[in-house]
């Protein structure tokens, strides 16, 4: 029976680690053996600080360039046993960013195919934030955060003068890692385990999210929208209440729109949490009203009654004049939730939203008929907690207020 190697391929930074272990989860999942070599943590347990150095990775240091193939070696025999031994998917975690490399892991490891699956990440944003994150790791412990951030920036330069594409190798896949998306593929037909892989590389994975909505504001008393009204004292009471309900749980990351109500209510929540990863993205702020930005709907129906009208007909399609309607916000809203589900990885996340924001958020993981989204319910004192993996399926509307 043919199992299978598979490769990870991509300049550091790019989420080949998280995908490795997802490929691993899933095929877990499914009752497959499949297990994870990484040359990263070999290389550390090896080679300690020394390889931390830029230096390392320069491409006329035969030295590190000796010490890497070893590692890349040791790693491949370490596959080939597993496999030998009862596992089915040997999983090996490493950059393979040039050609020669993957050239040796297909010339060595001939037992069984190799796939080769290359993550790309094109977005700055995510780019920058992932490079920053490894700033944090233990290897960079005795250096300051700017000098961690150049070290990992000239280990990338060094990388990306010998990264060539995949595309020569007889099976591979380029993967999209921040939108779960294949770019082009080379299949490998007729490996049982390809389809089970490409499954999991398309999923949506969410481990652990929790979806809250802005406390009260003056503007909600009022029956007005839009604009960027403060929270409320009863808001501020219910942002105490969600940092309270969440103390002592896990959540390394934390989104909110870039409005006002949404910062204010993360900000009891992120006083306590002094280690949280916090961003705002205009991905998250509320449906843009345009015209109506600031009105109450009673003036809306009173003053532009057509407004109204065109709302009561089709609300999902309906843009309010110069503004925005539902149908419009999904994109941005699918981009800001990319970049944050990419950013957290299989951590816990938090996001900090707006009534038609989450709606649509809600509706990207429960694939909701559209002229249903702009009714689905948004409540200030509850928050929605999601799992999402190809075997869990987790929506749970939790209050805490
Ligand atoms: O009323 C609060 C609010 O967030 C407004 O700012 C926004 O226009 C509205 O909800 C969206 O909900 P609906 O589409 O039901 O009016």
């Amino acid at each position: 029976m043919r199992k299978l190697y598979v490769a990870m391929v991509g300049l550091p930074a790019r989420g080949k680690s998280t995908l490795a272990r997802r490929i691993r989860e899933g095929l877990t999942d499914e009752g497959i053996r499949a297990a994870i070599f990484n040359n990263g943590d070999l290389r550390r347990s090896m080679m300690g600080q020394e390889s931390t150095a830029p230096e390392f990775y320069r491409p006329d240091n035969a030295f590190g360039k000796q010490a890497r193939d070893i590692i890349a070696r040791r790693n491949m025999d370490l596959a080939r046993q597993f496999l030998a031994e009862g596992g089915e998917v040997a999983i090996l975690d490493a950059t393979n960013a040039s050609r020669a490399r993957r050239q040796l892991i297909e010339s060595t490891l001939t037992d069984h195919p190799v796939l080769f699956i290359e993550c790309v990440n094109e977005d700055p944003l995510l780019l920058d934030a992932c490079i920053r994150r490894k700033t944090g790791l233990p290897e960079y412990k005795d250096c300051t955060e700017a000098e961690a951030l150049e070290s990992f920036r000239t280990r990338i330069s060094y990388y990306e003068l010998l990264y060539t594409p995949v595309g020569e190798e007889r099976y591979w896949m380029c993967v999209d890692a921040t939108a779960n998306r294949i770019l082009a593929e080379s299949p490998c037909d007729g490996s049982p385990y390809y389809p089970p892989i490409r499954d999991i590389v398309v999923s949506t994975w969410v481990r652990c999210l929790y979806l809250a909505r802005h406390g009260q504001t003056e503007y909600n008393v009022e029956g007005r929208i839009g604009g960027d009204p403060p929270l409320t004292p009863k808001g501020r009471a219910q942002a105490e209440a969600l940092a309270a309900h969440l103390r002592g749980v896990n959540i390394p990351y934390v989104f909110t729109s870039t409005r006002r109500r949404s910062h204010q209510t993360a900000a009891p929540a992120l006083a306590e949490r002094p280690d949280t990863i916090y961003m705002d993205f205009k991905e998250f702020d509320e449906i843009w009203a345009g015209d109506c930005e600031g009105m109450l709907y009673e003036d809306i129906r009173v003053r532009m009654p057509e407004v109204t009208r065109g709302r009561n007909a089709d609300k999902f399609g309906y843009a309010y004049p110069n503004g925005e309607s539902y149908a419009m916000l999904k994109e941005r809203v699918r981009r800001g939730l990319r970049r944050a589900l990419f950013l957290a990885g299989d951590s816990p996340l938090m996001i900090i939203g707006h009534q038609a924001i989450n709606r649509i958020l809600l509706s990207l993981f429960l694939l909701q008929r559209s002229e249903d989204v702009p009714f689905i319910y948004i409540p200030q004192n509850q928050y929605y907690h999601i799992s999402t993996t190809p075997r869990r399926k987790l929506f749970e509307l939790v209050r805490f207020a």
